[in-house]
């Protein structure tokens, strides 16, 4: 009885761990590409660019990567004056849900490491 008990301990843990992980990590890409109307203008549609060096290709980067760079620009911990602004408005979830959607689509850019 006590072993029983144990075991469903472990199992609610788990399941709570579990919960708690995908509500965090787990961005919507239809909801992202609603609230990437304003960035378009500078990486695109689909995240490609619009033809400038200046804007950074996004489509196809790490959703983990990209959500990290949006933090960075809404705590202020990465300088740049035209994110910081696009990126203060943000909540956790347009967050997580912009990067799913960029992350989500199909990179322009090839593979350096089959060059
Ligand atoms: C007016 C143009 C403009 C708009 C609009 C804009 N961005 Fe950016 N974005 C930039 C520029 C310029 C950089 C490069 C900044 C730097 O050097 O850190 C950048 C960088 C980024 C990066 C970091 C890329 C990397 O490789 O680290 C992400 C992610 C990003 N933007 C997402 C977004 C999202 C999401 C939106 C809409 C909410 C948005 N941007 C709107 C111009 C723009």
């Amino acid at each position: 009885m006590i072993k029983r008990a144990h075991f469903l301990a472990l199992g609610l843990l788990a399941a709570a761990v579990l919960s708690a992980s995908t509500a965090h990590a787990s961005g919507s890409a239809g909801r992202g590409m609603e609230l990437s109307k304003p960035c378009q203008a500078c990486h695109g549609a689909d995240g490609n660019g619009v033809g400038d060096p200046q804007y950074p290709i996004i489509a196809g980067q790490y959703a983990d990567y990209l959500a990290h760079s949006l933090k960075g620009y809404r705590s202020g911990e990465r300088v740049n004056v035209i994110m910081q602004g696009f990126a203060s408005t943000l909540s956790d979830q347009d967050i997580a849900d912009l990067s799913a959607y960029f992350a989500s689509q199909k990179s322009k850019l090839g593979d350096l490491s089959k060059r």
